[in-house]
């Protein structure tokens, strides 16, 4: 398994201090900073965009791991690539062409991920696996932070993790530190979490226990 990332996602902090925020989480441990970006028609709800991207940048080096939950994500590739995103990651379900958006997203310079909703078999992306950077299991249904994390898209992080050993499995949706021995066990290795960093006493120490719980079990695999 590769080396435990975790990602807290901006979507839970104060977006009025977008970049503090961000430095407050460097500071506490992360490694990624995981983007929300949702259109209000893909998903039922209306986020960011590539100027946030490009204003965010403009403060921290950080890898800006940008979950894109929009339809037509061919359009934004540019935009994103051009304010300084690190990794594109666009929704299976959104597009009829993966391989021509996947060459699309590294010619522009970034890395490439591909995520899945809860109801969409894991196969449809197995043929894109040697292509991509990063598989996004979610385990909620996009569209809100603070939803309840499915147990049941664990079979699809323990398919992939078999068949790809080496590649960046991450899970978004209701991790927490109740939730993350289930998703380790599965065989994720890149933990976004939103509510769970946020809303923390120690954001520091939940950072730090979540990549604790990835290392037990890649220490034993
Ligand atoms: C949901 C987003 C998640 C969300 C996770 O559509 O993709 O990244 O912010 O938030 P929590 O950790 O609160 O479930
Ligand atoms: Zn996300």
């Amino acid at each position: 398994m590769p080396i435990a990332k975790i990602a807290p996602s901006m979507l839970s902090s104060d977006f009025a201090s977008l970049a503090a925020e961000a430095h407050r989480m460097i500071k506490n441990g992360a490694d990624w900073l995981h983007m929300d970006v949702m259109d209000g028609h893909f998903v039922p709800n209306i986020t960011i965009g590539a100027p946030v991207i490009q204003s965010l940048r403009k403060h921290t080096n950080v890898f800006l791991d940008c979950h894109l939950m929009v339809s037509n994500p061919e359009k934004w590739v540019d935009d994103f690539a051009k304010a300084g995103a690190s990794l594109y990651c666009f929704h299976i379900e959104a597009t009829n062409e993966p391989e021509a958006l996947i060459e699309q997203i590294k010619k522009a310079g970034m890395k490439v991920g591909v995520a899945v909703k809860p109801k969409t078999p894991i196969e449809t992306v197995f043929p894109l696996v040697d292509k991509i950077d990063m598989c996004l299991v979610m385990t909620v249904e996009p569209g809100f932070g603070g939803q309840k994390f499915m147990p049941d898209c664990m079979p699809k992080v323990q398919s992939l993790r078999e068949k790809f050993p080496k590649l960046d499995i991450e899970v978004d949706g209701g991790l927490s530190l109740d939730t993350i021995d289930t998703a380790a066990q599965a065989g994720a290795n890149v933990i976004v979490a939103g509510t769970s960093v946020f809303k923390a006493e120690s954001p520091k120490d939940v950072i730090s226990t979540l990549r604790e719980k990835v290392e037990s079990v890649q220490s034993k695999s």
